[in-house]
């Protein structure tokens, strides 16, 4: 299996937030967001996998700014680190004032996706390979937030997320 780069499972979508998307301050729904982030990723995890793929975790997001009716949102995903079938994908959203074009950040999450065949069986990955500083920085943490993920979802002992216990030590 040819290892990868986080760039070949670059995924950018850019869409409007439209009125049936909003919640009732006008600004976009939460549930929407999330959903428009999972497309995404979904997308960049198959781009790394060229498999089918499921959302196994969410393991962060920040709501940071609320994004009103109208707005112009971008989404931009990649594979930060491949395990055995699991992939870390980083996920940044914007949107862009109207007038001056802007680019505010408003959002940002953390998922975690596996590759699976058509019985939903893992399936084993491509390696990545990072190239830019912030990708080697989000490689060299992904460790760490898939133990503090399985340790969350009762996967894990305390004791075998080794790389979380050694922040602390
Ligand atoms: C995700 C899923 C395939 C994992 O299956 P499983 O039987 O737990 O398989 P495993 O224990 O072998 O785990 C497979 C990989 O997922 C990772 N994983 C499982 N749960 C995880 C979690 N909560 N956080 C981070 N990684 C997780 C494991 O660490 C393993 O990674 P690795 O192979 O890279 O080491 C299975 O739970 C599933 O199909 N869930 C439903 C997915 C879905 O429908 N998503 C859409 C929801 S609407």
């Amino acid at each position: 299996m040819t290892a990868k780069n986080p760039k070949d499972s670059l995924t950018i979508l850019t869409d409007m937030v439209l009125p049936g998307e909003t919640n009732a301050l006008n600004n976009l729904f939460g549930g929407e967001l999330l959903a428009r982030m999972d497309r995404a990723c979904s997308i960049s995890a198959q781009r790394h996998s060229r498999r089918i793929v499921v959302t196994a975790s969410v393991n962060h997001v920040a709501f940071n700014k609320a994004v009103p009716v109208g707005s112009v949102l971008t989404i931009e995903s990649k594979v930060s680190r491949a395990f055995k079938s699991s992939m870390e994908i980083y996920v940044d959203v914007w949107m862009e004032d109207r007038e001056t074009g802007e680019k505010t950040t408003v959002n940002e999450g953390i998922y975690t996706f596996v590759a699976v065949d058509r019985t939903g069986s893992p399936v084993k990955v491509p390696e990545i390979i990072p190239e830019t500083e912030l990708e080697k920085k989000r490689f060299d943490g992904a460790l760490r937030r898939k133990q503090l993920s399985l340790l969350l979802a009762n996967k894990i002992k305390p004791e075998q997320a080794t790389e979380l216990k050694a922040l602390f030590s």
